[in-house]
């Protein structure tokens, strides 16, 4: 069995498509072992409601240090799953490649600092980009900068708005992220 601790910030709907693909077995041989969230979040409540382990860790100086010591040694992989702080270098290398994050928009294009939620819909519009898409890439020291793990795009037209664009960006997102963690977790390289 792959433990799994998920990391998050908001509403935590990438959290409950992860929740229900493990129940269906989209994803296989995985079990949540914690959900940790840097502020209250109903994130947090979701996971609740399906009796995971949930830690809050108030955002700041401390989260990353906070974290290594209470993250159990036999997790397998730690999921960003809508999470908005930055871990710390020392954090993010004593788990190299067991990190990965779902970012709103086809890397490197739209990554970087700043470059979240509506921001990131925002500079898409206004670049009169011609698609756009969702990311799930390992995370390394330099933040969006890690190697793509799947991506997929979707056409932008004349009428998108940064809130269209942020539906058309989840629907993507529900459908990578399980074959991502899937992938990483039960597919020999
Ligand atoms: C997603 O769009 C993800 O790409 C970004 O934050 C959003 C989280 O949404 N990092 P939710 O909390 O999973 O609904």
């Amino acid at each position: 069995m792959n433990n799994l601790v998920i990391l998050v910030s908001g509403s935590g709907t990438n959290l409950q498509r992860i929740i229900d693909t493990i129940d269906n077995e989209e994803i296989q041989n995985a079990k949540i072992s914690l959900v940790v969230a840097d502020r209250e979040c109903y994130g947090l409540e979701r996971a609740k409601n399906h009796n995971i382990e949930t830690v809050l860790i108030p955002r700041g100086k401390n989260f990353s240090s906070d974290l290594s010591k209470i993250i159990p040694e036999n997790t397998d992989l730690i999921v960003l799953a809508g999470f908005l702080s930055i871990l710390k270098p020392e954090f993010v290398e004593s788990w190299e490649n067991k990190i990965i994050n779902i970012h709103p928009a086809l890397l490197p294009k739209y990554g970087g600092k700043g470059m979240w939620g509506h921001h990131v819909h925002n500079a898409v519009i206004e670049a009169k980009e011609k698609e756009s898409g969702a990311t799930v890439h390992f995370v390394t020291v330099g933040i969006d900068e890690g190697e793509a793990i799947l991506q997929k795009s979707f056409e932008v037209t004349e009428n998108d708005t940064p809130e269209t664009l942020a539906e058309k960006v989840h629907k993507i997102e529900y459908e990578i992220f399980p074959i991502a963690i899937n992938k990483l977790l039960n597919v020999p390289i």
